[in-house]
């Protein structure tokens, strides 16, 4: 019997855990440690300075965005459908209602044409997602909520190191989040991080993020002791995770090079396929640079996913769908969700069916994977 190849294999490495020994070695396991110092450094350079906080999970980072944009009860916050839930939970777990916005049939990133009839004098702001690390049209979007004082939160889950136009995706909003779950390129098992854009709000955000405390201002000597000075939670993420993240960092170019490049084997040997059996692949506009995070393909219908899944399945590939749309969740629906509202994620929540793709996937099983798909007939 031919091996199973999974759908996503996290690749912590010997070298990440030689650093996971050193963090180890050095006593310290909770937060704010050697390790994530480094890890925050680094990010804080790439990104261009930004203040960037290792947290917990991006679930907590947004659920931190939302606190720093003092999200009230009766807010709105537009959101897309199709994405992770706590893209939109973040914001309803502070009382705002999530209102859902359709995606683009090309990139499934929020359609920006649709994001000006969303707004009511209640929106305060509104959180895109890249989907695939794929870029929403940022320019558009932050001149939308310029004009309507609204502020911009990036869920760049899939996204660290992806570009738009040249620049890192996570760097447009006044906030945004990372996720370094282990599904993500860059993992420490679980983990995060808050990139604070707008210098104004990186003192709560720290403060936030050690349960209402000024500790990150005693840890680096500006206050004699820490005591209680807001609201917060313990979002610290632990100096172990920060210490393999670190690692992960060093191989980072390493790792998207080898996912973009099965991307684009993906892409090249399945374009007849898919043209000739109406099979939509995934585009990449202009002016976007991605990771690699992953690779779709939606059918017409979805019944012809459900006997893809299976066919691939027989053959011992695992192929998984994604987000199903929140707009036509129980909880959506509660926030004035219908079904209908959202065409494309509906569609997507239907029919969207992701590939095998992490960078120790070997030639040979990419090969195993692309004859597989070859052979359905949808
Ligand atoms: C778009 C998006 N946002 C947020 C998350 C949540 O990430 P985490 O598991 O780090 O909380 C995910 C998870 O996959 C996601 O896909």
């Amino acid at each position: 019997m031919r091996s199973l190849i999974n759908f996503n294999l996290p690749d912590i490495s010997h070298e990440d855990c030689v650093y996971l020994s050193e963090a180890l070695r050095l006593g310290k396991s909770s937060g704010n440690g050697e390790f994530t110092q480094r890890v925050e450094q680094l990010l804080q350079t790439l990104l261009g300075n930004s203040r960037v906080l290792l947290t917990t999970s991006c679930t907590h980072a947004l659920e931190m965005s939302a606190l720093l944009a003092q999200i009230k009860p009766g807010d709105e916050v537009l959101v897309p459908s199709y994405t992770f839930v706590s893209t939109a939970s973040a914001f309803a777990m502070f009382g705002a209602r999530p209102v859902f916005v359709d995606s683009r049939s090309d990139t499934l990133n929020v359609d920006s044409s649709l994001i000006e009839s969303a707004i009511t004098p209640r929106t305060r702001a509104i959180c895109v997602v890249h989907y695939g690390g794929v870029a929403c049209e940022m320019e558009e979007i932050l001149s939308i909520a310029g004009k309507h004082n609204l502020l911009v939160i990036e869920d760049n889950a899939h996204g660290l190191f992806a570009k738009y136009k040249g620049r890192y995706l996570g760097t447009f909003g006044a906030m945004a989040t990372q996720s370094f779950h282990e599904t993500k390129n860059i993992t420490c098992g679980e983990g995060g991080a808050l990139v604070v854009n707008d210098g104004s709000l990186v003192d709560r955000a720290e403060i936030l993020r050690e349960k209402g405390t000024n500790r990150t201002k005693f840890l680096r000597g500006q206050v004699d002791k820490y005591t209680w000075v807001d609201i917060g939670s313990s979002w610290v993420l632990s100096d172990l995770l920060a210490a393999i993240l670190w690692g992960q960092l060093q191989r980072a170019e390493e790792i998207n090079a080898r996912r973009v490049m099965i991307w684009n084997r993906y892409y090249a040997q399945l374009s007849g396929w898919a043209h000739q059996h109406g099979v939509q692949l995934p585009v990449v506009p202009e002016g976007c640079e991605h990771v690699g995070h992953l690779y779709h393909m939606r059918f017409k219908a979805a019944e012809q996913r459900s006997r893809f899944i299976d066919h691939m399945k027989s053959r011992h590939i695992s192929c998984v769908f994604h987000y199903q749309p929140l707009h036509a969740s129980p909880v959506g629906q509660q926030f004035g969700g219908r079904i209908g509202q959202c065409p494309i994620a509906e569609h997507a929540g239907d029919c969207l069916v992701r590939l095998p793709i992490y960078n120790t996937l070997t030639d040979d099983d990419q090969s195993r994977v692309i004859e597989a798909v070859q052979q359905f007939r949808p």
